[in-house]
This record gives C-alpha cells, sequence and structure tokens, in this order.
C-alpha cells in the first residue's frame, strides 16, 4: 500500500518515445513529481530542435537522460539504481552518453561525476536551455555540468512535446521554485526562488492544447495559489515593482479566471494548493466556473500545531480546519486529498493523535503518505535530529494509511447512485473491456466501454466502488 501511494505521487515512471531513423536518439526517463514530467516534455522539445528523435528504447539511444527527485532518500536510490542498468547497456553501447537532469542533479552538482563515474552530464532544472552547449561538450569528450538557478526562466517560451500522452489531459506549468522554506523539504534548494510564467504564453499553451484535442489540464506549480504576474521576475521582488504593475498584476484567482474563460469546455486543474496560501478568491473562482474541478490538493503534513510550526508551515490547525470548512461551505462536493509526513523529529504520540484527528475532521477523499526522510542541507538537517526510531515513523505511516483507506471508502460510497460527468482518458488497466476516467473530484471511474471514446464526456451512473475507484454504466454523453 505504502509503496503504490509512494509509486503514485512521487515515484512513477515515464518511457518516452517515437521512432524515426537516422537521426540521434534520446531516451528520458522521468522520476518524481508532475513538475518534472512537464520538465521533461519541454527537454524534449529543446532537443528534437536540435535534431534528435526520442525513443523508448534503452539499447538503441545515443543519450539517455534521468531526471530525478531529491524529495525522499528513497527516491534518490531510485535513480542510483537505474544508473547501474546503464551502466550494463553501456557495456554494449560504448557510445552512449548519460545526463542526470532536475533536483538530484541541483543538490549534488559536480559531485554526481565523481560519485557516478556513468554520468557525463548534470543539468540543474533552470538549465535547460543550455542542453545544446552541454551536449557538444560531452560530444568533444568533456563532461558538463550546470546547475545555475535563475531568477526568471519559465520555460515560457517553449511549447513542450507531450510525451507518452494520452491525448486528452496534460500538464501545464505556471510557476517555477518555491520560497516557502519548509524545514523538511530539498525543493527550494534544488529548484531555486519562486517565479511565475506570463499569463499570455499560459492561456496560449491551454488554447493549443484544445486545438489539438486535449480536454483536461493540470496547471502545475509547487505553490500555484502564490501565482503572481507582474511583469517577470521574483515572486519576493514584488515589493520593488512599479505602482503601474502592481495594478495590473495577476494572481492565482484571476488567472484561474483567465484559463476558464478561454477555454470553457476545457476542463481545469490545478497542483499544489499551499493552506497558508489559498485565499477565498480561489475557492469563489472555483465554484462560479463549472469548468474548474472541484477537487484539491491541499497537503497539512502534520495535525499538530507544534509539529506544523517546526515544519515552519505558516498556519495553524485551526486555521487549516477553517479553510476546509470554506471551501466545503462554498463547494459542497469538492474533493479534499492530503500529504502527510509521519515521524518528524520530536513528533510525539500525542503529535500523531493530533494528525489521525484531523483525518477525522476532514476525512480527506485521498492521501499521499510518507515516513519523515532526513534531507541533507534543509533546515530541519541541520537544527533537529531525526529522532523518532523508524519503527515507530512506521507504525504512525501505517496507521495513517489505514485511516485514510478507510476515509477513501467513506468518500467514494457517498458517489454510488449519482450520475457524474466522467472525461475518458484510456482502457482500464484491469479490463480491455472498460474505460477508465475520473470524475471533476479526481476520482477514477471504470465502466464498460460501449459505443464511447477516448477524450468523450460521458455521464455514468455509479454502481459499486472500492476505497479508490468507482465503478458504473455510462447513460450517455454529457453536454
Ligand atoms: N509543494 C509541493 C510539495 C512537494 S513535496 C508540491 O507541489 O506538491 C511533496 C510531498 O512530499 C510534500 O507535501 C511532503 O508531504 C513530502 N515530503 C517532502 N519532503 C519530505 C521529507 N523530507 N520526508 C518525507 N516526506 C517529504
Ligand atoms: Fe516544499 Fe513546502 Fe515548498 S513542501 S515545495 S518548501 S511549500
Amino acid at each position: 500500500m505504502e509503496k503504490i501511494i509512494e509509486e503514485d505521487r512521487q515515484g512513477s515512471v515515464l518511457l518516452v518515445g517515437d521512432q524515426r531513423k537516422h537521426a540521434r536518439k534520446l531516451y528520458i526517463e522521468s522520476y518524481g513529481c508532475q513538475m518534472n514530467f512537464s520538465d521533461s516534455e519541454i527537454v524534449a522539445s529543446i532537443l528534437v530542435k536540435e535534431g534528435f528523435d526520442t525513443t523508448q528504447e534503452l539499447t538503441e539511444a545515443d543519450l539517455v537522460l534521468v531526471n530525478t527527485c531529491s524529495i525522499r532518500e528513497k527516491a534518490e536510490q531510485t535513480v542510483r539504481k537505474r544508473l547501474e542498468k546503464f551502466n550494463a547497456v553501456k557495456k554494449v553501447n560504448p557510445s552512449m552518453k548519460v545526463g542526470v537532469l532536475g533536483c538530484m542533479a541541483e543538490r549534488l552538482k559536480s559531485k554526481f561525476l565523481e560519485e557516478e563515474k556513468i554520468v557525463d552530464m548534470v543539468v540543474g532544472p533552470d538549465a535547460y536551455k543550455d542542453l545544446p552547449n552541454l551536449i557538444q561538450e560531452i560530444d568533444e569528450g568533456r563532461n558538463a555540468v550546470n546547475v545555475l538557478l535563475s531568477k526568471d526562466e519559465t520555460y515560457g517560451d517553449i511549447a513542450p512535446v507531450r510525451l507518452n500522452s494520452n491525448g486528452v489531459t496534460a500538464f501545464v506549468s505556471i510557476t517555477r521554485g518555491c520560497d516557502n522554506m519548509c524545514t523538511f523539504c530539498v525543493v527550494p534548494f534544488t529548484r531555486g526562488r519562486e517565479r511565475s510564467r506570463d499569463p499570455k504564453s499560459i492561456v496560449e499553451e491551454v488554447n493549443e492544447l484544445w486545438a489539438k484535442g486535449y480536454k483536461e489540464v493540470t496547471l502545475l506549480g509547487q505553490n500555484v495559489d502564490s501565482y503572481l504576474w507582474y511583469g517577470g521576475g521574483m515572486k519576493k521582488d514584488f515589493d520593488k515593482a512599479t505602482p503601474m504593475q502592481k495594478a495590473t498584476a495577476t494572481n492565482f484567482a484571476k488567472l484561474l479566471e483567465m484559463v476558464a474563460l478561454a477555454q470553457p469546455k476545457m476542463r481545469i486543474r490545478f497542483s499544489t494548493s499551499n493552506p497558508q496560501d489559498m485565499t477565498l478568491d480561489v475557492i469563489a473562482t472555483m465554484a462560479q466556473y463549472d469548468n474548474i474541478c472541484n477537487y484539491i490538493h491541499l497537503p497539512v503534513q502534520s495535525g499538530s500545531d507544534r509539529i506544523l510550526k517546526a515544519m515552519n508551515r505558516l498556519h495553524t490547525r485551526e486555521e487549516y480546519m477553517t479553510l476546509i470548512a470554506n471551501i466545503k461551505r462554498m463547494i459542497p462536493d469538492c474533493a479534499i486529498s492530503q500529504d502527510m509526513i509521519a515521524g518528524f523529529p520530536t513528533e510525539t504520540e500525542e503529535d500523531h493523535q493530533d494528525t489521525l484527528s484531523l483525518m477525522e475532521y476532514v476525512k480527506y477523499d485521498f492521501g499521499f503518505m510518507f515516513a519523515y526522510s532526513e534531507r541533507p542541507g534543509t533546515l530541519a538537517a541541520r537544527k533537529m535530529k531525526d529522532d523518532v526510531p523508524e519503527a515507530t515513523k512506521k507504525r504512525r505511516l501505517r496507521e495513517i494509511i489505514d485511516l485514510q483507506q478507510k476515509h477513501g471508502l467513506y468518500r467514494t460510497q457517498q458517489h454510488i447512485g449519482k450520475v457524474e460527468e466522467v472525461l475518458i482518458e484510456g482502457t482500464s488497466k484491469k479490463s480491455d473491456l472498460h474505460w477508465m476516467g475520473r470524475n471533476s473530484q479526481n476520482t477514477v471511474v471504470v465502466f464498460p466501454k460501449e459505443q464511447y471514446t477516448v477524450g468523450d464526456f460521458v455521464n455514468v451512473k455509479i454502481e459499486n466502488c472500492t476505497s479508490a475507484t468507482l465503478i458504473g454504466n455510462a447513460v450517455g454523453f454529457s453536454e
């Protein structure tokens, strides 16, 4: 169970490719968050312009890129294991080059070259436009490293090459970096300061996706509610903006509205919301536009005020509960999901019980739950001892997961008997005769295929459920 959840949230693997002959072949694998998958599409776009073709066959690759995740130690171990595999392939194909992208590249920098001899190139998340130069370096036999973080890079001018796409749903990144400095989190170090992308380029990308037949976009950022466009630059410099820039700035609620209005039939999702930055404006905008899905991923990490403070999460348990109450008041059928960390330093049994009781209050629809993993360089690693015994962390995590499963089932049961609009994404993993799609709340719905096809919006009568999946029958196309 824990493993499946981990894989869903931060450990899934993406292989990409199409095959044409003669061009140099690029093989990309992505690990970790949705932003990494989105970044790999930017990287593919940059390299396709350089004459590369993508491939799904590792053995025929001239260039292997691995987009890495540092969020927990386990994520890094997974990447190191993959590098061993690449090493074995390189023995057969010695001209193959290997580049490491993403958060591990940023965290380890040129140390990577010493630690993993197979690696030829190390490229941080803000340096992908430099890839053509870096590849030339490695072609000429030198190692190449660029881990510079940027104040303004958003890749807003690059049209991503959609990789392994179902042709129906796509990610659109709207911010990069994070200024929040949660004490456990490595992201502010690996992805740099927060900056927002020009809303015009976001709307254009959404329009292009619709024109290509996409039916759903997820606006991506580490902290989408903090989105703020005032003509470019870092969020933290907004104070220095001109009065004109301030008066015409676009915040997240405004951006959501712009996207919702630009494509009224496109489903719109977003991730991730941070409780301390989510405003009532955003919830009101969600309530106002039918095409914005009724689902909020609202990580809380802990239900204990003392632990929230130690984590530098800038809200209390009470404030979080008020936010949840506001969401449920303004959008009664809104689904809410969580991220939780079990066993943060100094966490007591009482703190853990606070987490369980907060979960009882919210009864989350889904959750992504993790045991605390100390990350080098973070404030928690520098100032706090990782003092909760491994067995205790595991037991608390188990209790959190078990409770989440119970709440998941409670939530899915509420859908039984209802007719809900589902966007078909593809064939069900378990049965060729069934479609898999999602309702507005982001819950997976499975139903017999009949005359429908991928990309259709279908009304489905929900007949049955598990703790994570709804099972039903189509009753017709939805308007
Ligand atoms: N704002 C980001 C959060 C990225 S990290 C987003 O877009 O989702 C995703 C989740 O990983 C966090 O919410 C947290 O629950 C978990 N996480 C982060 N650092 C961790 C650590 N050091 N140990 C365990 N879990 C961690
Ligand atoms: Fe990490 Fe907290 Fe930002 S979890 S990504 S520092 S909001």
